[in-house]
């Protein structure tokens, strides 16, 4: 039994005692969660509302409630120049026709976002129907004029659409136009009232996101399912990063490179990607399958590949971003029969097949690298997608 092996007993015997804060360290070997850090979500955001007489009085009020306290956290919208991490949201109204009450620079606090709702929802409008696809239309140039192509180009958006009834006549099918936009952006829809007419659920359903297609009856609580649609949506990798998920998404993003390098070119190539980003972590099962998924898609791509483990100083270990300390191997290992042979000089792990090897860091191999998403505990500037 090694002295570090000891150590950690100990450790972990007072943890289970005392339930100090050694268990969130032992628990931080564990896939990274997306930031849920309300305050400093950074998105641009526009709600597309309803407001014809299907909708009822009581109906845009409610949702007037609704989206004021979804932003209840009053230092993060507008534009800061000394903070990146802020939201804007822009107000749409539609019916037969679609009104921007607010635009993305409109709303630069929490009181000024509770006027603004309460002022144009407390009532519907005297129009009786609403066509989505003049509300999506409106969204869709709002976010063109005032958010792509400008400095918050690389912001993810976000439409979240109230709507109580789908109707599609002519040129004003939503469809095709939502269709186009999720290739950009990302819908949420709350279908606001029951099925009165069959099939508006599932129509509204077609124009969200895959998950996020939500419905304000049956005691659901819309608010906390926007709030978690904020954080998985502001939760995303740079371009030619792919997004580690399950259920939802991981705040973890690799990307494997097709080119041939020793591990130590292989390490340092990773350290020049953005963000400092450092070679594969395999902690779990669920991420070793998710990688084999990932390359099996990237035909240049070949075994083996250098992933982050080596040995040093006694340990097996997890390679880290630079200038925080590489975290031991655990209990999920992946080792081939055989693996790890004791050599001085093989002190490099290969993924080959669906296991691991140790073997000479000199020898050039493929190599994937890792990086944190970008999300409300992790700004990132444009010039680093
Ligand atoms: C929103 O801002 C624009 C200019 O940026 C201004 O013309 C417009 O009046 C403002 N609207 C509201 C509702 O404040
Ligand atoms: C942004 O600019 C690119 C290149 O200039 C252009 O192709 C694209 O259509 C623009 N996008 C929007 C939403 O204006
Ligand atoms: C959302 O869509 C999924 C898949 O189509 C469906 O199973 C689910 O019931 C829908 N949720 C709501 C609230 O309509
Ligand atoms: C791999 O490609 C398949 C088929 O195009 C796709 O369904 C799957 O999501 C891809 N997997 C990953 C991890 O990119
Ligand atoms: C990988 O598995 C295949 C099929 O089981 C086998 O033919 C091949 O030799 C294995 N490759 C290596 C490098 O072990």
């Amino acid at each position: 039994m090694t002295a570090m092996f000891l150590l950690n007993y100990i450790l972990l015997g007072f943890a289970l005692c005392t339930g100090s804060p050694i268990v969130s360290q032992l628990s931080s070997y564990v896939d990274r969660p997306c930031g849920k850090d309300p305050k400093h979500l950074w998105l641009d955001i526009v709600a597309v509302v309803d407001n014809s007489k299907e909708m009822t009085d009581d109906g845009v009020l409610s949702i007037a409630g609704e989206l004021s306290s979804l932003f209840s956290h009053a230092e993060q919208l507008g534009i800061d120049p000394n903070q990146p991490r802020t939201t804007r949201i822009g107000l749409v109204t539609y019916n037969e026709e679609a009104t921007v009450v607010a635009d993305l620079n409109n709303i630069t606090t929490a009181d000024e976002l509770s006027n603004t709702l309460f002022a144009a929802l407390t009532w519907t409008s005297s129009v009786e129907h609403s066509y989505l696809q003049t509300g999506l239309k409106a969204a869709d140039d709002l976010l063109a004029k005032q958010s792509f192509n400008t400095s918050r180009g690389h912001y993810q958006k976000l439409v979240i659409v109230y709507a109580s009834e789908y109707r599609v006549s002519g040129t004003q099918d939503p469809l095709p136009l939502a269709t186009r936009m999720k290739t950009y952006l990302t819908i949420a829809t709350v279908a606001y009232r029951q099925d009165i007419v069959v099939g508006f659920n599932d129509a509204l359903t077609k124009i969200a996101s895959p998950g996020y297609n939500f419905t304000n009856f049956n005691g659901n609580n819309v608010v906390s399912e926007l709030k978690t649609t904020m954080i998985q949506v502001n939760c995303y990798c740079p371009n030619e990063w792919f997004q580690m998920r399950s259920s939802s998404k991981y705040g973890v993003c690799i990307r494997p490179f097709a080119t041939m390098a020793t591990r130590t070119a292989a390490r340092l190539s990773c350290r020049n990607q953005w963000n400092n980003a450092y070679m594969l972590n395999e902690f779990t099962q669920m991420k070793h399958d998710f990688v084999l998924q990932v390359i099996g898609n990237i035909t240049t791509f070949t075994q083996p590949y250098y992933i982050g483990l080596s040995y040093s100083n006694g340990n097996w270990q997890w390679d880290q971003p630079n200038g925080q300390p590489l975290i031991p191997l655990e209990h999920w290992n992946n080792w081939s029969p055989g693996y790890p042979t004791a050599s001085s000089t093989d002190t490099a792990v290969i993924n080959v097949n669906t296991s691991w090897q140790n073997t000479n860091p000199s020898l050039s191999n493929m190599y994937i690298c890792e990086v944190a998403a970008c999300d409300s505990a992790n700004y990132c500037a444009a010039e680093n997608i």
